[in-house]
């Protein structure tokens, strides 16, 4: 049995490395295990029983690889899946993510919250507890976007599609004078230059990011092991995502030595 020392960090695909580089800065010499499931994005619109069946796959995946802590960096899988990997792997800590509402219900001044997610994530018991927890007071302006996740992965985050979909997307939150505006799924970030000329200066973005990622270091069970090996390992199901996936971990600032591997039903516990 191998040490596990690692964090292992997963998403349908790109989106999970706008966790990732956080996850990184904060901790700097920990081993990171990534995989991108490309074969099977986008998760937002596939059913829960399913996207529970590859999150406990992947999650064994990362767990035989040496990961002590498992990040759910998917608002869609979290929704879909945290309480079942939580039961399941009971020795493995396992920190998910959700669309921020309740930091949003604290920063708003207007009391008008806009949420871009996945139709998965609006269609889930959590956050409809999440908002009759946090938002019964709020005007919450609510976006599934559809083909946004699928731009990011084709690496266009900045294109001109990029930016009708997003106008279509966010005008009638503007309209309605939002100030505040979470990216509740890990693909958008990408496309935040975008939405925030869009949106204009007025709204606020949240990124529940930098809060997940300190959550890994809180449940991290070896502070010692901090100052250790800073190696990343980066995993996709599907070798067409490949170059996409190695463009924008270049971006966020992985080695440009680093590759992707592939991963899929044929390599042992996926
Ligand atoms: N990145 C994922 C999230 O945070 C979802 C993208 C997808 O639909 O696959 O929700």
């Amino acid at each position: 049995m191998i040490h596990r020392h690692g964090i292992g960090i997963f998403d349908s695909g790109v989106g999970g490395l706008t966790v990732w580089r956080h996850v990184r800065e904060q901790m700097p010499k920990v081993p990171l295990f990534y995989v991108a499931d490309q074969a099977h994005v986008p998760y937002g619109r596939r059913s829960a029983a399913e996207i529970t069946r590859f999150s406990e796959r992947i999650t064994r995946f990362l767990i035989a690889q040496g990961a002590a802590v498992v990040v759910v960096a998917c608002n869609t899988a979290t929704a879909a899946a945290v309480d079942y990997l939580r039961r399941t792997f009971p020795d493995t800590p396992i920190v998910g993510m959700e669309p921020a509402v309740k930091p949003a219900a604290a920063a708003t001044q207007n009391g008008k919250i806009g949420v871009l997610a996945t139709a998965g994530t609006f269609q889930s018991q959590r956050y409809s507890a999440l908002l009759s927890r946090f938002a019964r007071e709020l005007v919450v302006l609510e976006n599934p976007c559809p083909g946004l996740v699928e731009q990011i992965e084709r690496g266009a985050s900045g294109a001109d599609k990029t930016r009708q979909l997003l106008q279509q997307f966010l005008t009638p939150m503007v309209d309605e004078g939002i100030d505040t505006l979470i990216l509740g799924c890990t693909h958008y970030p990408f496309a935040r230059p975008l939405i925030e000329e869009i949106a204009g200066p007025a709204v606020q973005i949240i990124d529940p990011a930098p809060a997940v990622a300190r959550q890994a270091v809180r449940v991290y069970p070896y502070p010692d092991a901090l100052l250790g090996d800073p190696s990343s390992l980066f995993w996709t199901t599907a070798a067409s995502g490949r170059p996409v996936l190695e463009e924008l971990a270049r971006e966020i600032g992985v080695p440009s030595a680093v590759r992707v591997q592939l991963v899929n039903e044929k390599t042992p516990h996926l």
